[in-house]
């Protein structure tokens, strides 16, 4: 890559303005070679307000004004789920590049056909899988591969936090895709994956919440929490929760016959320390604890990470990539199929399934 194609602007849209639209928004203006240039909501308050917050030239009160937007190269879609498809249909009719919240949509058949409508146009998909571009991550990642701190052999990871919403929030409503997993769950499984690979098979167990979508009046079966197993090859195994009833630690743990690695908060790490056991000579001894090794970020955090991943964005942009070898279509479609699985086996549905 030239100096020059280094500094070409990658010109964005943000299509949407609820929370992750914020936070992404606030990390976007840490982004070299990132600029904000346009922003659409559903109403033109809410989408003028979020322009004058972040400094986007022009704000719409619709996404189909946002997706015409000449000034636009890629778009970022931050609505409820079920909602994911139809937005980036616009975006891909008119043109644009798109960064997509995870999960990419509620059912592997639905992320199937944004895949495919993106190739059919030629232009760049990307899921919003964050912790993927995370450099402490991907440090991890490297290491690990590498061998450093021995074979993994088993991986837990927890993610949860009391949900208090109204029915009618996307957390909650069958008809946004509701539920745990979708949600939380996605991260431990996407964890596990990036470190273990692709899971052979998967086990889950769910407390099921049967209610009306406050839109469509159909009912749904929204997973309040979920229990996961995993088993990976070279019997790693995984053990994953997701929950909107408790709060868990938001950690994750790698163990392995070296010892082990303790992330917190694994899906945007504020550390990473490998402790190394030594080996007892036998039952009598009391194991050693080693001096612990903290395994940094290859490059710097940006903002929050979420700069990370439109740094990413911008970097395949200027590559001509239609696609992110950090969160390749296949990981997306992957991690879709084995959360399909997952709904089957637990009993979770949308309206309509
Ligand atoms: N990567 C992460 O860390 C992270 C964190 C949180 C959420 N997410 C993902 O981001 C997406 C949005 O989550 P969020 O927490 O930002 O949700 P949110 O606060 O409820 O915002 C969603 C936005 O979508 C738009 N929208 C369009 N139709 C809607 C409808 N029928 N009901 C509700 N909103 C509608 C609204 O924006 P306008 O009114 O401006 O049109 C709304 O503000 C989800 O897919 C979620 O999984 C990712």
């Amino acid at each position: 890559m030239t100096n020059e194609t280094a500094l070409t602007p990658i010109r964005w849209g943000i299509l949407a303005t609820g929370k992750i639209a914020h936070a992404f928004a606030a990390d976007l203006a840490l982004v070299p070679g990132a600029e904000l240039v346009a922003v659409g909501s559903r109403r033109l308050e809410s989408a003028q307000a979020f322009a004058e917050q972040y400094g986007a030239a022009h704000a719409y009160g619709s996404y189909e004004e946002l997706a015409a937007d000449p000034d636009v190269d890629v778009i970022y879609i931050a609505t409820p789920h079920s909602l994911h498809l139809e937005n980036a249909r616009l975006c891909f009719e008119a043109g644009k590049h798109v960064l997509c919240e995870k999960p990419l949509t509620l059912s592997i058949a639905d992320s199937e056909q944004m895949v495919a409508l993106a190739q059919e146009h030629g232009l760049f998909l990307m899921e919003a899988m964050w912790t993927a571009c995370n450099p402490a991550i991907r440090a991890l990642q490297r290491r690990l591969a590498a061998g450093e701190f021995g074979t993994p052999r088993h991986i837990h990871a927890e993610l949860g936090f009391v949900v208090n919403a109204d029915p009618s929030d996307r957390m909650l409503n069958p008809d946004l895709g509701g539920g745990a997993l979708l949600d939380m769950g996605i991260y431990p499984l996407t964890f596990a994956h990036l470190m273990l690979g692709r899971a052979r098979s998967l086990t889950a167990q769910a407390e099921l919440l049967v209610s009306k979508g406050t839109e469509s009046g159909k009912e749904g079966a929204i997973d309040l929490s979920i229990a996961m197993t995993g088993a990976y090859d070279n019997g790693a195994l995984a053990t994953m929760t997701a929950s909107m009833t408790s709060w868990s630690s938001g950690d994750a743990a790698i163990a392995t016959e070296l010892g082990r690695i303790d992330v917190t908060g694994f899906h945007t790490p504020s550390s990473i320390v490998f402790t190394p056991i030594g080996q007892k000579a036998d039952w009598t001894d009391e194991d050693t604890v080693l001096e612990p090794v903290v395994i940094e970020p290859d490059e710097p955090v940006l903002g929050r990470g979420y700069g990370n991943e439109a740094a990413e964005v911008g970097r395949c942009l200027r590559a001509g990539l239609l696609e992110s070898p950090l969160v390749p279509h296949e990981q997306t479609l992957t991690l879709m199929r084995q959360m399909e699985e997952i709904r089957n086996t637990t009993g979770i549905r949308y309206p309509g399934e």
